[in-house]
């Protein structure tokens, strides 16, 4: 094409904006979708903020890899040392929506007087980010959201106005173990135990639980909104959702089609989004050990236990004789520094004979590995696809709302593991780590290895999830 002929139709390729929440859980499945998007010829901005960015491992790999893929960053107003740990979610929520809803604006029309860019036609933000809308109407552009949760939590916090209506949400004297009636499809399967507002978010007026609240009814507003999930794996809550919803595309398990679609192009792929450096060494301590002998323990990037639970947790697992590889994250112990870091020395001194600890692991490459049999898992919503489609069954101890759904889903309604719940003392550990991994493995193994087969046809050419990604790309190149 002659120069100025290929300008023009550089200018007139879609532009899609992908904007994180920045937190691990969010910017991996998003980062998965935007590569997705420029192998199909789109043109990408992923942007986070310069916390996330700096973290962001294999940049320069990346944006060789994808042409049309860049990576920009943002202000979140805090500084550089804040932790944004969990202890200060609303902090940081309050300051990404004070400080980036601004400059989101001013660099989208400072992007559209670009000569040599063109202007973005669409964001994808995160399903927490519902600012994005306003900035995004405001201007004009198309906005999709990107529910980075499970569609039974999403549906779980819909059902709220219609709950409280019903006087349902009264939780003072309730049996914790009493059903839940009026979350529609999901009838004896949630007990007011496993709902997410039930759980530390005892009051209405909790401002985590109004957030949550809030930023779910906001997908209502938004031209499409996209599911990290699959048809027949949340069919009932999403024909409940469906209606009341613009367009819905279920493009999940998204790491599994990534890797159905990307794998190939890196050697470890599932590096890809990390803001941590994975410790490799485990896979050839796994190498060594007999199949499906080991128990993967992960608590997600989030999650913070007390002295009193780790130590409970650890008992556990010695005294269940399994073999173990766990991830103590140096952040994930409540409490000072020092006795953090003493308490994980220990830990990995008294480990030596039947466990490996890590600071962080290559989670999606040691759940493939033939040598784990057993997933203990906090249920965030990426590792409980990752387990599934792994084909690894899952022992559940959820500390977050939305984790507190996935684990109910996992045990009573899918049946790919067992629930856990808040109770952690050693003697329920051992017992629980020895169900899963003896006791009612036969059991379980049965609609575990059912789930895999589902979800990874469902991500291969043909399948649903496929299908939707072909039609979501279809929707982003329409301007
Ligand atoms: C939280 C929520 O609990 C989750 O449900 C929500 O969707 C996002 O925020 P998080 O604690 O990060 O998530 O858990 P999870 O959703 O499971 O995501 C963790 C990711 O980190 C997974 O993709 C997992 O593969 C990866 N990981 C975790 C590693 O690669 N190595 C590790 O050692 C631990």
């Amino acid at each position: 094409l002659p120069l100025s002929n290929s300008r023009d139709f550089e200018m007139r390729q879609p532009h899609v904006l992908v904007l994180p929440f920045p937190a691990q859980g969010h910017i991996k499945p998003m980062l998965c979708l935007a590569e997705l998007l420029c192998q199909a010829g789109l043109r990408v901005a992923f942007l986070s903020n310069h916390h996330s960015h700096r973290r962001l491992s294999n940049l320069q790999d990346l944006s060789t890899r994808f042409p049309t893929l860049h990576f920009q960053s943002i202000s979140d107003g805090l500084p550089e040392e804040h932790p944004r740990n969990l202890v200060h979610f609303m902090h940081l929520v309050h300051s990404i929506k004070n400080v980036t809803k601004p400059l989101l604006r001013d660099l989208l029309i400072s992007l559209s007087h670009k000569s040599d860019i063109p202007p973005v036609s669409c964001i994808i933000a995160d399903g927490i980010l519902s600012f994005a809308i306003d900035v995004a109407e405001e201007l004009q552009i198309k906005v999709i959201i990107f529910g980075t949760i499970s569609s039974c939590c999403l549906w779980s916090y819909l059902c709220v106005p219609k709950l409280i209506q019903q006087g349902e949400l009264q939780f003072s004297d309730s049996d914790m173990s009493q059903e839940v009636g009026s979350v529609p499809e999901m009838q004896g399967s949630l007990r007011l135990h496993d709902r997410p507002y039930s759980f530390g978010l005892k009051q209405l007026e909790d401002p985590n639980f109004q957030f949550f609240v809030s930023e779910t009814q906001a997908m209502t507003r938004a031209f499409a909104v996209i599911f990290n999930t699959f048809d027949s794996l949340e069919a009932p809550v999403l024909s409940q959702m469906i209606p009341l919803l613009p367009k819905v595309y279920t493009i999940g398990p998204l790491h599994a089609l990534w890797k159905a679609r990307l794998g190939d192009l890196s050697q470890h792929s599932s590096s890809n989004g990390h803001l941590r450096e994975a410790d490799h060494n485990c896979i050839t301590w796994l190498d060594s050990q007999p199949p499906r002998s080991v128990v993967y323990v992960s608590f997600g990037s989030y999650v913070v236990l007390t002295r009193e639970e780790l130590l409970e947790f650890w008992h556990g697992l010695v005294n269940s004789c399994k073999r173990f590889l766990w991830v103590l994250r140096p952040d994930m112990i409540a409490g000072e520094k020092d006795h953090d870091q003493m308490i994980a020395r220990e830990l990995d001194l008294g480990s030596k004979e039947k466990g490996l600890l890590v600071d962080w692991a290559p989670q999606e490459e040691v759940l493939a590995h033939p040598s784990v049999g057993g997933f203990l898992t906090h249920c965030g919503w990426n590792s409980t696809l990752e387990s599934m489609v792994a084909g690894v069954p899952m022992l559940c101890w959820p500390k977050l709302p939305d984790q507190l759904v996935n684990s109910r889903c996992v045990s009573e309604v899918w049946k790919i593991g067992l629930d856990l719940k808040d109770t952690c003392d050693r003697s329920t550990v051992e017992k629980m780590v020895r169900a899963l991994m003896e006791d009612r493995r036969v059991e379980v193994m049965r609609s575990v290895d059912g789930m895999s087969k589902l979800a990874r046809e469902r991500v291969s050419h043909g399948g649903s999830s496929s299908r939707n990604l072909e039609m979501l790309i279809q929707e982003l190149e329409t301007q």
